[in-house]
């Protein structure tokens, strides 16, 4: 076998600025020992997110030149309506800026108190959205789905029993959807097989509720599908995505991941009512519906990059990549969530700085000193970012798992900068016994893992 190279010749640059692991720890000192503070510039290789941060292609930066940026139904809305309709199905397409706002409107329509939603496993704005509607957001990943160490095929999916025992003990009158997020980001990027999504459309339609997908990374879930299950190797991952859509009633998308575009998204939805319901919403909160809160320019960029995300030499390269990130720290002894995912490696931080203890936060740990090592910045998803404390017994309740995320932009960066990122984090391991804890020495009420600020425990 070949080496699989990046399916593109790079034709614009972006330097990156160098500095030194000592030039590194004055920087993380000054931000609070919290990446998040640190500016990008100071960072080499930038691995906070696969967010927002896509490289775009020379047909998309055109097609930004071509954009039509008339206020009411500019030529690019269509060109972008064309092509999710081709892809989804749904007959209804409402811009939106990003995969949060379609959530927001949604949930604003369908949530409310008494309600709930389940889902494989919620990503934090969705959850975040339903919860400000008052409504209630459950995870029902499948068994073995949060167990690190387990290598199978599709640990992203649905617990099935589960969500029909969910349905009958909740009554069908408070579940007013199902959701389904592809691939399971907040349970290691895995992705959900065909068969779940259709014993998902089975339960939907016993019960006669919707059934939404958060779509984020279809193209990915779509490219797993065809590699792992058994009779979709002979089909194009367009068909097996249009597969996907066809099982559900509506999709959220966050266009920041795989429609390749660094900012954008839409809410997709066949009921014309649902529609017309979150069409005067988005009026409000978004812009006219032809434009909802994004410029044609950025309708063209995402109709094309749904377009190019289909391309299986370009899953190939991008799923690649990620498994060859995994493959190289698991040789090292490296302990990472099992099997590497779509768009990140995960750190198991609770084995790898198993010396320190929740609550002094491993994962935070780790992200500082890769920081400081190969000026990497990683995010912790541990107990930073999920630990409380209980206000009665001042007592730490740490989070289910304790990982650090290395998530990959799409494009952006090629092998060598990933063996980089290897020889970081293995020299990391290699170094795991000098790791200290945290404390923090500042947090916001809400999603502290932002802003927090925290210091080094001397001993
Ligand atoms: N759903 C999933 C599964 C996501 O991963 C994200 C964003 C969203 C919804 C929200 O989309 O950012 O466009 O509003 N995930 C990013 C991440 C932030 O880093 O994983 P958005």
């Amino acid at each position: 076998m070949k080496t699989i190279i990046e399916p593109f010749k790079v034709k614009t640059v972006e330097p990156i600025k160098f500095n030194t692991p000592l030039d590194r720890e004055t920087i993380l000192k000054q931000a609070g020992y919290n990446p998040f503070m640190i500016h990008a510039e100071d960072v080499i290789i930038d691995l906070l997110t696969d967010s927002g941060t896509s490289a775009m292609s020379a047909k998309q930066w055109s097609g930004m030149m071509d954009g039509d940026e008339s206020y009411a139904g500019a030529r690019s809305f269509f060109r972008f309506e064309k092509v999710i309709k081709e892809l989804t199905g749904f007959k209804n397409i409402i811009p939106t800026h990003q995969g949060r706002a379609a959530e927001k409107i949604l949930f604003s329509i369908l949530g409310g108190e008494g309600k709930f939603i389940p889902n494989n496993t919620h990503f934090d704005t969705t959850r975040a959205n339903i919860e400000f509607s008052g409504a209630i957001a459950v995870d029902l990943p499948c068994t073995g789905g949060r167990d690190p160490d387990i290598i199978s095929d599709f640990k992203g999916n649905m617990d099935i029993d589960a969500l029909e025992k969910f349905i009958i003990d909740k009554g069908v009158k408070n579940i007013p959807l199902i959701m389904i997020t592809i691939t399971n980001n907040s349970n290691g990027g895995q992705p959900v097989s065909m068969e779940n999504i259709r014993a998902s459309r089975a339960i939907a339609n016993k019960y006669g509720i919707p059934l939404f997908i958060d779509a984020c990374r279809f193209a990915e879930n779509a490219f797993f599908i065809k590699k792992r299950e058994p009779g979709y190797s002979d089909k194009s991952i367009k068909e097996i995505a249009q597969e996907i859509f066809s099982y559900a009633d509506g999709c959220t998308m966050s266009a920041k991941k795989d429609a390749l575009v660094n900012m954008g998204g839409f809410l997709a939805l066949n009921n014309d009512e649902l529609a017309l319901k979150a069409r005067n919403i988005l009026v409000v909160t978004e812009g006219f519906p032809t434009y909802g809160g994004l410029a044609g320019r950025d309708l063209e960029a995402i109709a094309q990059g749904l377009e190019e995300v289909l391309d299986e030499h370009y899953l190939t390269y991008r799923i690649r990549s990620v498994e060859y990130l995994g493959e190289k720290l698991t040789q090292a002894g490296v302990p990472i969530l099992q099997p590497p995912g779509g768009h990140a490696i995960y750190l198991n931080a609770q084995k790898f700085a198993s010396h320190i203890p929740p609550h002094q936060y491993p994962g935070q740990s780790i992200v500082c000193y890769l920081y400081v090592i190969g000026g990497i910045r990683s995010s912790e998803i541990g107990s930073v970012m999920f630990g409380k404390t209980d206000k009665l017994s001042g007592k730490f309740i740490p989070a289910s798992m304790e990982l650090v995320r290395l998530a990959i932009p799409r494009r952006v960066y090629t092998q060598s900068h990933i063996d980089y990122v290897i020889e970081a984090v293995i020299e990391t391991y290699n170094q795991r016994q000098s790791l200290k804890g945290y404390r923090i020495t500042y947090e916001a009420p809400l999603l502290r893992h932002f802003t927090a600020q925290f210091e080094p425990i001397k001993e």
